[in-house]
């Protein structure tokens, strides 16, 4: 399911991108883009200008995505731009789910899709298109030894920024899930801060460089891919940890093996999909913890607060007839009463 819910919100992106170019100078009707999280509906309101480049750095991760996992068993070509194929999606992304440690490729998809979105930004405000943005003022400073500054260096720290707003606004729950996706969308945006480099151009006659210019570029999106994959061939194993905070139960990831380093924010993270069994899910044979009886005073596993997932539980009282005041009597039988007595049963909710 998280591969549905991450490609129908880029799927729908790239429609936006279709509508836009199709539609040429009409406006976009944010309303009228499907699966958008109210915090991305609002960003798509206020920043509307940029939302063909959001749609556009999508396109270029998913192309990326095509290109460096071609030849594998799933190879991103099932995410074109057309929403028609929307049927076959779904199957294929069952299919993907089945292989080997799923969770991995999901890595590699979020970090290249977030670093498209942060890439075609920043390269469309360097190409002036949005009032909203522009250059980057910081790189201008004293000139190099041989070179000047000119040209326009690209303002990535905005479409860093651009990105994190819109495809992290759906990555906000408490679980493992959210925190595994913000971390490695953080970590595909990181590679383009990483690798951020002086480009530069002669001038003079006949190429001979009598003044050269250089501004400060991104790396080329090709770059960015091989280097996200190298990140996706030693991803960091990283296993669940609950905590109970002021806002309910939060989950977070650590280091599942204590012996390698810790991964940094660049590194791609993934944690073996094991299910919790929380919610009933048919494809994992879960059933769900609902209705389940619970031991109120036990903090293990058993106990209410873990075995109901903070859910809470419910008490009801539950009388029981059991054999009482027993007399045993020579030689040899025992006779007892019935008595009924009254128990506390605590189930999840
Ligand atoms: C990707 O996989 C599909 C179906 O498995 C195949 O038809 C297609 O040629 C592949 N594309 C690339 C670029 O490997
Ligand atoms: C509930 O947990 C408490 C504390 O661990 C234990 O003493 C008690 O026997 C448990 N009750 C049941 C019904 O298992």
């Amino acid at each position: 399911t998280e591969y549905l819910t991450y490609y129908n919100l880029y799927l729908r992106s790239l429609a936006l991108g279709q509508q836009y170019s199709s539609l040429g100078s009409q406006p976009i009707l944010c309303g009228s883009i499907p699966g958008l999280v109210p915090k991305q509906l609002r960003f798509c309101r206020n920043y509307i200008e940029i939302m063909p480049s959001v749609a556009e750095g999508v396109k270029l991760g998913i192309q990326e995505c095509q290109h460096q996992f071609r030849g594998r068993r799933w190879n991103c070509t099932t995410i074109k731009d057309n929403l028609a194929i929307f049927g076959p999606v779904l199957d294929k992304v069952k299919e993907a789910g089945i292989s080997f440690k799923p969770f991995t490729r999901s890595a590699f998809v979020h970090a290249i899709a977030s670093a498209g979105v942060a890439f075609a930004v920043t390269r469309s405000c360097a190409e002036g298109t949005s009032t909203m943005c522009g250059c980057d003022s910081h790189h201008k400073g004293p000139p190099g030894e041989g070179w000047k500054w000119g040209g326009c260096s690209e303002d990535a720290e905005f479409g860093v920024l651009v990105s994190r707003e819109f495809a992290d606004a759906r990555e906000n729950r408490p679980d493992a899930r959210s925190a595994m996706n913000r971390h490695n969308n953080e970590a595909g945006r990181m590679t383009i801060l990483e690798n951020m480099h002086l480009r530069c151009k002669c001038h003079g006659l006949s190429g001979s460089c009598e003044v050269k210019t250089c501004w400060w570029a991104q790396p080329d999106f090709r770059l960015l891919g091989d280097y996200l994959k190298d990140k996706y061939d030693s991803a960091s194993e990283m296993m669940v940890e609950k905590h109970r905070e002021s806002r309910g139960w939060v989950e977070t990831l650590r280091a599942k093996y204590a012996f390698f380093k810790h991964p940094t924010e660049r590194d791609l993270v993934y944690y073996e999909g094991s299910p919790n069994f929380c919610e009933p899910n048919p494809e994992t044979g879960s059933f769900g913890t609902r209705d389940r009886i619970c031991n109120v005073s036990s903090h293990g596993i058993e106990g209410c607060d873990l075995l109901c997932c903070g859910r809470g539980h419910n008490t009801r009282t539950e009388k029981r007839k059991e054999k009482c005041h027993c007399i045993f009597h020579w030689c040899c039988y025992v006779s007892c009463q019935e008595c009924v007595r009254v128990y506390d049963v605590h189930t999840c909710k």
